[in-house]
């Protein structure tokens, strides 16, 4: 009797927490100051820090990158080096028999690759046998790219174009991917609940150099800030699109560096902390932004660590390197 009436309590307590958290994320997107109301601060308190196990994993290494020479930093940035990171892959319509840039994507294992859901929408409704996906170069132009096969492409089912929330999609491919130095996994942090505020990380693209600009054929890296996710809904809510920035969104900036057209689903990046070895690890993928560069607008990503339960589950039938 008395386990049951706890359980009762127990169920309760849990169901006032649901919509507890149901209203605060209600709120969160309603209002300009919603970091500091009490409900949200209720809920920052919870530990969110919750370990996502991969089921399988394989003696191989994720985040290695084979040059070590990053000196040469999209708008703003530098042409990367071949090799420096082995995780890049492009989509690419092929007109003419010249590959153009599409979107970005990662490889996380060896069947899956992680972009964005508005790429994977274009593709559905293009017909997903105009493209390719380029891995293993920095150069659209590579006769040496690998170029594997898709079987699928699994989308986000909470995505919205409208308010373009869960902007993420999975890339099967036919075929496992055969490692390599120049076609390795990125890391995927286990951490869902890491804030990453103020944190320098990395995107890298093909996409535009300029707004409205053309896109190049060689691989573009550049360095930004992750923003707080409070004045970036400021930002947005007063743009001329009004645009709410969710907690499932991550935002970030650096003066005339950001991500552009073309560099949709290309991964933002960091090096994580305290590894001597540099080791990287995914925490966001290209969404949206208003204009490129445009200081008064933060680029607008994914922010991974709050799709990772998704990524595992449709990732079940994959085995992933140690992520530790
Ligand atoms: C990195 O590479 C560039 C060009 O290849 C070179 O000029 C620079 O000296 C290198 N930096 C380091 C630290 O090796
Ligand atoms: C990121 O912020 C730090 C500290 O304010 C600054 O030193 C660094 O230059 C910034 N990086 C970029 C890419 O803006």
């Amino acid at each position: 009797m008395k386990m049951k009436v706890h359980f009762q309590v127990f169920k309760h307590l849990f169901a006032l927490l649901t919509i507890l958290i149901q209203i605060g994320e209600g709120i969160m997107v309603k209002h300009n100051n919603y970091e500091d109301s009490w409900l949200t601060k209720l809920i920052k308190d919870l530990p969110v820090q919750k370990q996502i196990r991969w089921r399988q994993t394989e003696k191989c290494k994720c985040g290695l990158t084979h040059k070590t020479n990053h000196s040469e930093r999209i708008v703003g940035g530098f042409v990367s080096k071949n090799g420096a990171w082995p995780w890049m892959g492009a989509i690419v319509y092929m007109r003419d028999s010249t590959p153009k840039i599409v979107c970005g994507t990662s490889i996380i294992n060896r069947r899956y690759l992680i972009s964005a859901a508005h790429c994977g929408e274009y593709l559905k409704t293009q017909g997903m046998d105009k493209f390719q996906v380029f891995l293993g170069t920095n150069d659209l132009n590579d006769k040496d790219a690998v170029v594997p096969e898709l079987e699928a492409i699994i989308m986000h089912p909470k995505y919205d174009t409208k308010t373009k929330v869960y902007d993420v999609a999975l890339l099967k491919l036919k075929t496992p991917l055969k490692y390599s130095a120049r076609v390795s996994p990125i890391c995927i942090s286990p951490q869902s609940g890491a804030p990453y505020k103020d944190k320098e990380a990395i995107v890298v693209g093909w996409g535009s150099l300029m707004f409205g600009g053309v896109a190049t054929t060689m691989q573009m890296q550049t360095m930004v800030n992750v923003t707080s996710n409070k004045i970036c809904a400021e930002k947005y809510l007063k743009s001329e699109e009004p645009v709410q920035i969710t907690p499932m969104m991550m935002c970030a900036s650096a003066p005339g560096s950001d991500s552009c057209q073309g560099d949709s689903g290309s991964p933002l990046f960091l090096k994580r902390k305290g590894k001597s070895s540099a080791i990287f690890e995914q925490i966001g993928i290209v969404s949206f932004g208003s204009g490129c560069a445009d200081q008064r607008y933060p680029g607008v990503y994914v922010r991974l660590g709050k799709v990772l339960s998704w990524i595992r589950t449709v990732t079940n039938d994959a085995v992933y390197c140690n992520m530790k």
